[in-house]
């Protein structure tokens, strides 16, 4: 894996955790959670195939679910295939505070660009240029992914104590499990 997609992939991994973490603790969440190291595996192996596909030009969350596959943890293939675009939105479940590993992940990864937290349309603008590459097809299903998005961040931070914006500062304050499996 390149080091600048392994620095990405850590931070979205805390991100990841962070958001568990204060889910946990919001009194508010009425359903059950996802089991952490679930979570946090996903996060961390979302790319996988990305360093691969850069050369070979596949489909990465494809690629990456296979791999997961192989190495025999199908449920961390399914987070790795669908953190690109989500296969459902699960409304009803996000409306009561029910939330997947996998819808986790799908947010974290929009909320990271290379090694930094940034904010969704922060995010899009950067996604746009580097794939959307002026074909006015590709760009108009990444802005229906981001608004899906966007409008997944509603449900989120109903059930969190902070805002969007508070994001970055919540990981700076946070001590991390994924940082001491470094
Ligand atoms: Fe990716």
């Amino acid at each position: 894996m390149l080091d600048n997609i392994r620095a990405h992939s850590y931070l979205v991994a805390r991100v990841a955790e962070v958001l568990l973490d204060q889910l946990h603790k919001s009194k508010r969440t009425s359903g059950t959670l996802p089991d952490k190291n679930t979570v946090i595996a996903g996060a961390l192996l979302h790319d996988i195939a990305k360093t691969e596909c850069i050369k070979t030009n596949c489909h990465h969350a494809k690629v990456g679910q296979r791999i997961c596959e192989d190495l025999g943890h199908p449920e961390i293939g399914e987070i790795v295939a669908e953190h690109v675009v989500l296969s459902s939105f699960r409304q009803d479940l996000y409306e009561d505070g029910i939330f997947g590993a996998k819808e986790l992940v799908f947010y974290s990864d929009k909320r990271v660009n290379h090694d930094q937290v940034v904010s969704l349309p922060e995010r899009l603008e950067y996604i746009i240029a580097r794939y959307g590459k002026g074909d006015s097809t590709k760009e108009h299903h990444i802005r229906l992914n981001f608004n899906r998005t966007i409008e997944f961040e509603k449900y989120l931070f109903k059930y969190l104590n902070f805002n969007p914006s508070q994001l970055s500062q919540q990981i700076s304050k946070n001590k991390f499990y994924t940082a001491a499996t470094r």
